[in-house]
């Protein structure tokens, strides 16, 4: 039901992502407007580090492990993009996810996991902590939706 996505995907993944960004504003730094200016091979290049949720050949949910070639960065990733559509949620699909994204980052060695959570988003707040993630600092006015900020809690997990 968990699996990387593939070249095949790129099309679902563009609908459900710009869904994500469209239905929940506060809870991503990217934007709706922006993602949709966007070209298929910005998607695109963003499928290898994606893990989708796959109810039949349906995507229902996705998240991203993003880590950074360089030298000094390349110990620990950074989670992004993080949804269920709706009709999936509360049935330990957002959970799974995680868990093979935590999997995938042991298994290629990593350190540490981070992720920026939007205070006040009570589901993926909770999700975080029941994996272990540990808050580790605050960015105050993170982003700012329609004129509004919000803050943004900093969130680790060690996987040493
Ligand atoms: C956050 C989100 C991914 C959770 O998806 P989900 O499939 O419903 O989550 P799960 O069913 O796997 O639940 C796992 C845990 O998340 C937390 N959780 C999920 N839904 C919750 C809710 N409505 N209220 C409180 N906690 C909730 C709980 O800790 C839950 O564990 P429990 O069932 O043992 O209590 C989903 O609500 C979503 O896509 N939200 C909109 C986008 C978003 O906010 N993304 C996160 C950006 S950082």
């Amino acid at each position: 039901m968990i699996r990387r996505l593939g070249p095949a995907n790129v099309a679902a993944y563009r609908t459900l992502r710009l869904e994500a960004l469209r239905s929940h504003p506060e809870a991503y730094s990217s934007s709706f407007e922006d993602e949709l200016k966007e070209p298929t091979a910005f998607f695109a290049r963003r499928i290898p580090s994606i893990f989708g949720c796959f109810v039949g050949d349906t995507i229902v949910g996705t998240a991203s492990l993003v880590v950074a070639t360089g030298l000094k960065l390349r110990h620990k990733g950074l989670v992004v993009g993080v949804f269920l559509d709706p009709t999936h949620r509360g049935r330990g699909l957002a959970r799974a996810l995680m868990e093979a994204v935590i999997e995938a980052a042991r298994a290629d060695g990593l350190v540490a996991l981070r992720l920026g959570v939007t205070i006040g988003n009570e589901p993926a707040e909770r999700l975080y902590r029941a994996l272990g993630f540990r808050q580790y600092g605050v960015e105050v006015d993170a982003i700012r939706v329609g004129g509004v900020g919000f803050d943004e809690a900093l969130m680790a997990l060690d996987l040493e």
